[in-house]
C-alpha cells in the first residue's frame, strides 16, 4: 500500500500515515527520506517503538549522538545514552525537584535553537518519540528557516554570505539563567563555528541558520554580531514561518537541524508527567566545512 503523506503547508510539515517505523519496508524507507528533504519536519502519530528500535530508525540517517552535555555524575541520567531526555522526570522517574540541575539545564529549551550547533559536528536530524504527553501545554514549536531566508531583502543575503557565528552551550544556557557550567564541562564544550546561511544538499535550498546558542559574528564587533543574530532569530521565527505541534501520546516527531528552528512551550513542569526521548543524528561535517567557508581562527 505504501505510506499516505498529509502535507501541512506545501512544503514545510507534513502527517505521515501507513507507516510502522519498527519495520519500515526500503521503498517506504526511501519515500519517508524524499518526503523529510522536502518538508523537514514528519509527523508520525501511533508509533509502538521500543527504544531499539527507535535507534534502529534514526540510524537509517546517520549515526545517532551519544555524548553528554551535563557531567552525569552531578546529573544522574533516567535514558540510555543514545537518548536525549526530554521529560521532567528525575532518574527514579518521579517528576523532577524545582531546584533540580536537569530542570534549570533544560529550561533552556524554551529558547529558539537548533540541536548541537554547539558541537563542532553539529545535528542533523532529531526524532522525538512521545510516551506520555501533559494534558495542558508542552507543544513543540518549529520555524522553517528556508522560507525564512527566503523571506530575506536581496542586500540582507548578500551581507550574510559567508558569515560565521560562534555557538556555544554557555551562551543559550546563560540566557535562561543557567551559569554553574563545571570546568570540565565547559572544556568538552567550547565554542565552535558555524556558517550563518547553509545549503541543503538534497534539494539545493538555502537556509538561515541561527539558534539561541549563536553568540557573536567573526569579524564584526561583538555587540554588532550579536544585534544581527538577535535580529536574524525575530524574523525567522515570526508566525508565519512556524507550525506549533500539539503532541499525542506516541505520536514520533523528527525534523531537519539544519533549516528549522525549534522549542518547547511553557507547561506546569512541576504537575504534570511529560515524557519524550529523542534520538540526535550527526550531521556529515561541520557547516563551514560542508559551505566551503574558511574556518575563522
Ligand atoms: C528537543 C527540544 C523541546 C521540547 O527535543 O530537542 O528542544 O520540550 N524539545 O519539546
Ligand atoms: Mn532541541
Amino acid at each position: 500500500m505504501g505510506i499516505s503523506i498529509c502535507p501541512v503547508t506545501p512544503d514545510f510539515v507534513a502527517e505521515v500515515g501507513d507507516a510502522d517505523l519498527s519495520a519500515l519496508p526500503a521503498a517506504d524507507l526511501a519515500a519517508v527520506k524524499a518526503a523529510f528533504w522536502k518538508y523537514a519536519v514528519l509527523v508520525f502519530p501511533g508509533q509502538d517503538l521500543t527504544p531499539a528500535q527507535h535507534l534502529a530508525f534514526a540510524r537509517e540517517f546517520g549515526p545517532v549522538e551519544t555524548d553528554r552535555v551535563l557531567d552525569t555524575k552531578k546529573a544522574p541520567h533516567r535514558l540510555n545514552v543514545s537518548f536525549a531526555d526530554i521529560s521532567n522526570l528525575a532518574p527514579d522517574g518521579r517528576i523532577w525537584a524545582g531546584d533540580s540541575r536537569q530542570r534549570q539545564y533544560k529550561a533552556g529549551n524554551r529558547l529558539w535553537h537548533t540541536d548541537s550547533s554547539f558541537k563542532f559536528r553539529p545535528g542533523l536530524a532529531s526524532l522525538l518519540y512521545s510516551r506520555t504527553v501533559a494534558p495542558v501545554g508542552g507543544h513543540t514549536e518549529f520555524a522553517d528557516q528556508r522560507a525564512a531566508y527566503d523571506a530575506l531583502s536581496d542586500a540582507m543575503k548578500r551581507r550574510l554570505q559567508g558569515l560565521v557565528a560562534e555557538h556555544s552551550i554557555a551562551t543559550s544556557r546563560r540566557k535562561s539563567g543557567f551559569t554553574d557550567f563545571t570546568e570540565d564541562e565547559g572544556r568538552r564544550l567550547p565554542p565552535v563555528p558555524q556558517v550563518l546561511v547553509r545549503t541543503i544538499p538534497q534539494n539545493g535550498r538555502k537556509s538561515l541558520y541561527v539558534a539561541s546558542h549563536a553568540g557573536r559574528i567573526f569579524g564584526m564587533p561583538e555587540t554588532e554580531g550579536r544585534a544581527l543574530i538577535d535580529a536574524l532569530i525575530a524574523h525567522a521565527t515570526q508566525r508565519q514561518f512556524v507550525y506549533t505541534h500539539r503532541w499525542r501520546e506516541r505520536d514520533l516527531v523528527m525534523w531537519d537541524n539544519r533549516c528549522t528552528l525549534h522549542r518547547g512551550t511553557d507547561f506546569d513542569d512541576l504537575r504534570w508527567v511529560r515524557d519524550m526521548r529523542r534520538a540526535t543524528v550527526s550531521d556529515v561535517a561541520n557547516t563551514c566545512e560542508q559551505e566551503g567557508v574558511a574556518v575563522p581562527a
